[in-house]
């Protein structure tokens, strides 16, 4: 029997193309890695490009994701789709047939068994904003068992307001996989007529339809088992604290188990010992169904039946459903009929009732760690024992369990960062500035800037390295890959796990401030720096190894080099390897306004070691106001992971590589897109009061300076915000008129809500352009270049081309809403649109090696 099971798995996997990936992991990075592909729509789906497909529209956004139905290979370019998936014995001839259908899941569980860690919790976190309900117990060939996801359900965090908190702060803001919720599962016991999905969705939606269970327009009738049977799917209802809107009051998480409960016995034994209450749908009972439902033993669970009437073995049902009444304690209430005189919707109705009943009195509540621990009872495995992940996990809880107060862990253990580097950071623009140099002959002034700046950097190296700096370092160097991604993304978890509540009220605290008030700056500012202050992200740890470098590799000889000094040198090798797999790389300090010269130049030299002659790059930098879902963009875009999940606003900009494809490069030029984020371009309130809007200017310039394409990204909400931001923009372009460079510039306008009118945005289009065009002749004006008038003389910009208007991203009210399909499309004509741009002008791109040459001349 289960050896067979195995079998069919591996049937599956090898049929829609997956069998060299059991093995060798199918790896984040080579799923976000661009080729032709990835800018083409029309797409034929065949069973062996299903994963592949699934892949592209979910990194996208795309809420139809998990449709499967396959265009027949035989009948040629006809596409002959059917949406309805047939089960009858998909195993049959699987390669010939020409009625290719798949189980959705089916692909799902594929794709989980041959992905890599990264890439599992890159794919839950997409299917959760698409509001799909995520794989939790996934069958497994391997120990002819299966294995629960603990694992790669770390990353999710949502925001939420139960409608008990209204009197506290509001909202709550936590990582799904550690909030303790009531959880209520759903399972068949045979055969049944109705579908257990559709009423789940049905009972999950109050006023936005969602479909977080995948269901299939049959009667279940006599379904042939699939590889997914046996699957235990999550998700969780979160209430947005609206009465009218909220189905459920209370947050609650709900399991359902695929397949027929009878025949998974682990699984259902898995979900009642984890629920508060297990809905059992069940057509009719006979001695087997109950001899199985007699073996549970007596708990806190409740057991609800959900029986549809008919059938004529009605009797014997409820006849067996009495003797086991003492024991799963039924009551009448316990026992929900479907009859046909009752329609859908009280039916749905009854069944929300019912579950909220159970809420009200409910006290058990668990969390994935604590099912965890119920599997492993179960002898069930778990991801996450996996020996280097666990080994990873005590590595990082060791470093960030010594953490009690942000600010003042900050000050211990990352020292060199802080007020020490702000003061570098003066004297090295200074250096290259030269303006207080008063009545001094200029060399000797510069002479003094010099000392002044050793003498800094020798203080920072007298500090001893701090032991979690140290810590940090040892899980980094001379590891595999795989132990340095679980790591990190253990760091990061813990992190924002300590720093997640101060910052999530901080932030609320922010917004609010903003919204009510006309002019609070002096509060705005206050906040602001508070945000800093309790920031605390593994930017931070790498900064601070940057800045052991930079001091480091200034004052030793690099000839004689002591141990630990060889590890630090080390490290820009590791980092090089980080950016390869995707990490990004801060290219300026912007709590500071520092770049670390030294330390970005010797890692991106590292990094052409590595790729040798596949250096070619091409840069598009990406800028715009905190907040504006500039992070959601990119990441929606190229699967770039900046901060987004953990929402912290880190100053400064970032550097991150995107490989292109074999069957790209020529027609883009490079072999890497280099992206730069920048954050850091501030609200006007604080440019007002912090006097840093020259800051700002020069940000700007140094990121625009090399960049193919600039994508600015504004929300409509706020113009004074836009404008502000224009501003340095033009600016920037205006100096950018020396080097003869003329780059291009598009607009990606957010939140826009009517996106279908390209036409009615043009008023806004032509107001922009009579703005930029003013702000150009001012600029102008200023930095004394009086020859540009119009904004077109700076930048490649076309009015009617240029602009993108972007819907918000959900459809709906948040936290159950799902991604607007809209969102996803116009992003990704966006995103079409970019790579045509590059390719028009392609003689552009650098080398690795002028673009060091470039970082050295910041
Ligand atoms: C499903 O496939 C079987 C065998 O290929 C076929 O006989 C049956 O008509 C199909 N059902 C539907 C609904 O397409
Ligand atoms: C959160 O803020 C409070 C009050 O400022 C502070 O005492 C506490 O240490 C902070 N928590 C962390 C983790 O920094
Ligand atoms: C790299 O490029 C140089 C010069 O174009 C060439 O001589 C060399 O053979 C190339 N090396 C590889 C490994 O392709
Ligand atoms: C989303 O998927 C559907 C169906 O495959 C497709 O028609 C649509 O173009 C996709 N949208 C995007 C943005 O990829």
């Amino acid at each position: 029997f289960y050896i067979s099971e195995a079998n069919e798995i591996h049937k599956m996997i090898s049929s829609l193309g997956m069998e060299d990936y059991v093995s060798k992991k199918l790896t984040l990075s080579s799923v976000l890695e661009v080729g032709v592909e990835t800018i083409t729509d029309a797409n034929i789906q065949t069973l062996r490009n299903l994963p592949w497909n699934f892949l592209k529209k979910l990194m996208v956004l795309n809420n139809t994701a998990r449709n499967t139905h396959c265009t027949t290979s035989m009948s040629g370019d006809e596409e002959t789709q059917v949406n309805l998936i047939n089960f009858t014995d998909i195993f049959a001839d699987i390669e010939n047939d020409s009625n290719q259908y798949i189980n959705p899941l089916d692909v799902v569980t594929t794709l989980f068994l041959s992905s890599d860690c990264l890439l599992q919790q890159q794919i839950m976190l997409k299917m959760s904003m698409c509001q799909f309900a995520l794989p939790l117990l996934l069958p497994d060939y391997r120990n002819d068992n299966c294995i629960l996801l603990q694992w790669a359900l770390r990353e999710i965090v949502k925001k939420w307001r139960p409608q008990s908190l209204e009197s506290c702060k509001g909202f709550k803001e936590e990582n799904l996989a550690v909030t303790s919720m009531p959880t209520i599962s759903f399972v068949r016991l045979g055969n049944c007529m109705l579908s257990k999905s559709k009423l789940l969705n049905d009972v999950l939606s109050l006023q936005q339809q969602n479909n977080f269970f995948i269901h299939h327009n049959m009667q279940c009738g006599n379904v042939p088992r699939t590889i997914s049977d046996g699957l235990v799917e999550i998700c969780w209802y979160l209430p947005c604290g609206k009465k009218n809107l909220d189905a459920f009051p209370e947050a609650l998480a709900i399991t359902n188990l695929r397949g027929d409960a009878q025949s998974k016995s682990i699984q259902f034994e898995f979900v009642r010992k984890i629920s508060t209450a297990v809905f059992v749908f069940v057509e009719s009972i006979d001695k087997s169904t109950y001899k199985l439902l007699s073996s549970i033993d007596k708990s806190e669970t409740q057991y609800f039946f959900i029986l549809s009437s008919q059938n004529s073995k009605q009797k014997v049902t409820l006849d067996y459903l009495k003797k086991l009444a003492p024991n799963l304690q039924l009551e009448q209430k316990h026992l929900l009929r479907k009859s046909n005189q009752l329609n859908e919707a009280n039916f749905v109705r009854k069944v929300q009732e019912t579950i909220k009943d159970v809420l009200k009195s409910c006290s058990m509540k668990t969390n994935v760690e604590k099912m965890a621990v119920v599997a492993r009872e179960l002898g069930i495995k778990v991801d996450e024992d996996d020996e280097k992940c666990s080994q990873a996990r005590k590595h990082a809880q060791e470093i960030t369990s010594k953490i009690q107060d942000i600010v003042d862990y900050k000050k211990k253990v990352l020292p060199l960062q802080g007020n020490i580097l702000k003061e570098l950071a003066q004297l090295e623009k200074e250096t290259h500035r030269l303006r207080k140099y008063g009545n001094k002959p200029i060399e000797e002034y510069k002479c003094d800037l010099e000392n002044k700046i050793m003498k800094l950097r020798e203080k920072q190296n007298q500090y001893e390295p701090s032991e979690g700096i140290l810590s940090f370092i040892t899980a980094l160097v001379d590891k595999s890959t795989e132990e340095r991604h679980y790591f990190l993304k253990w760091m990061k978890f813990f992190l924002d796990t300590v720093a997640r509540e101060n910052l999530s009220d901080l932030r609320e605290r922010y917004k609010t401030q903003y919204e009510d008030s006309q002019d609070h700056s002096k509060e705005l500012t206050e906040l602001d720096q508070k945000i800093a202050d309790s920031s605390l992200g593994l930017e931070h740890f790498m900064r601070e190894i940057g800045q052991i470098y930079e001091a480091e590799s200034l004052l030793f000889n690099k000839d004689k080099l002591t141990d630990a000094q060889n590890q630090f040198v080390h490290l820009a090798n590791v980092a090089a390897d980080l950016m390869l797999e995707g990490y990004p790389l801060e290219l300026i300090n912007g709590d500071a306004s520092h770049v670390p010269v030294r330390w970005v130049t010797d890692v991106l030299k590292q990094l052409k070691e590595k790729i040798r002659n596949n250096s070619r790059i091409r840069v598009i930098t990406v800028l715009g106001v905190q907040s504006t879902g500039k992070s959601t963009l990119l990441n929606t875009m190229f699967g770039l992971q900046f901060a987004v999940s953990s929402g912290r606003c880190t100053r400064g900009a970032f550097m991150l590589l995107i490989k292109v494809k074999e069957d790209l490069r020529e027609t883009l030029g490079c072999d890497f897109l280099m992206v730069i984020d920048t954050e850091g371009l501030k609200s006007p309130e604080l440019v007002k009061l912090q006097d840093s809007n020259e800051h700002d200017n020069e940000l700007a310039t140094l990121v625009v300076g090399l960049s193919d394409i600039t994508l600015i990204n504004m929300a409509m909400e706020n113009s004074a915000e836009m404008k502000n931001i224009l501003q340095i923009v033009v600016h920037a372009f205006l100096r950018m008129t020396e080097t003869g460079k003329k780059p291009n510039c598009q607009f990606a306008h957010q939140n826009v809500g009517d996106v279908s009118a390209h036409d009615q945005n043009m008023r806004d289009r032509k107001l922009l352009l009579e703005q930029l065009n003013e702000m150009t002749k001012a600029a102008a004006k200023m930095e004394k270049k009086d020859s540009y008038s119009k904004f077109s003389d700076v930048m490649e910009y076309d009015a009617e081309k240029d602009n993108w208007y972007i819907p918000g991203l959900w459809h709906g009210i948040p936290p159950m809403a799902p991604v607007n399909t809209g969102y996803s499309e116009n992003v990704y004509e966006l995103k079409k649109s970019l790579f045509g741009t590059l390719k028009e002008k392609k003689q552009s791109s650098l080398d690795i090696l002028e673009f060091i040459e470039w970082v050295k001349s910041l």
